[in-house]
């Protein structure tokens, strides 16, 4: 079974949702740690209370990104992860840390990327009077916000939401994709071919493919 490392900065609800789909049987992954960059992150105390082992590594600490993204890197590689989750981490990665990380390193933004990366996106996607927003879990380059995108989910902005009932009803949408992306890791169907991401057809849909006396 893959081994996973989530790193989050806060509330870690994102987090949550990878926990109760590996609980619901929906998603075939160890969590081996949570790892966060701010100690009094909520999200470790929900962790520990599941039984996951979690870490801090305050970044305050370090002189400058290199050197807290080399002990970051460090710690997470302690675990020997398959696979690095960002469930919310709010710090933007050196080159060498994500590179490092080539090809197993996923986030998740709350926008239909390439559209509106960075922070504030409810906000600006309202101030731009756009009429569907959303949510993408993508593998991460050196570029903030930026690589070949997993999936998506898109809600409609109605007349009258404010940034919180925006956030919320793409929320809902987050802890729907991320699993699902995570499961597609896990089971070995996702390929970056020419910098796009294909997903392999699951192996039950394959196997219904062929006639049974060819089995
Ligand atoms: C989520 O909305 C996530 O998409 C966003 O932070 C929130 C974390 O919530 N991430 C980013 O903005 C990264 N650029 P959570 O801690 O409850 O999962």
């Amino acid at each position: 079974m893959k081994q996973i490392v989530i790193l989050i900065s806060g509330r870690g609800s994102n987090m949550e949702a990878l926990i109760a789909a590996r609980d619901a049987g929906r998603l075939p992954v160890a969590i081996a740690a949570v790892i966060s960059n701010r100690p009094d992150a909520a999200g470790l105390a929900t962790a520990a209370r599941a039984g996951i082992a979690t870490r801090h590594l305050d970044h305050k600490a370090f002189a400058s990104r290199e050197d807290f993204d080399a002990a970051l890197a460090d710690c997470i590689d302690g675990y020997a992860p398959d696979l690095v989750v960002l469930a919310g981490f709010m710090r933007i990665l050196s080159e060498g840390f994500v590179r490092h990380y080539e090809g197993r390193l996923m986030n998740i933004h709350p926008s239909l990327l390439p559209s509106f990366p960075g922070l504030h996106t409810h906000q600006r996607a309202l101030d731009e009077g756009v009429r569907i927003h959303g949510c993408t879990v993508h593998f991460v380059t050196p570029t903030l916000d930026h690589g070949p995108v997993i999936i998506q989910a898109a809600v409609p902005v109605l007349d009258g939401d404010s940034e919180e009932s925006l956030a919320a009803r793409i929320l809902v949408q987050e802890h729907r994709i991320y699993p699902q992306a995570v499961r597609w890791f896990a089971e070995d169907r996702l390929r970056l071919e020419d910098g796009r991401v294909r997903i392999a057809a699951e192996l039950s849909d394959a196997a219904g493919l062929i006639s049974p006396e060819l089995r």
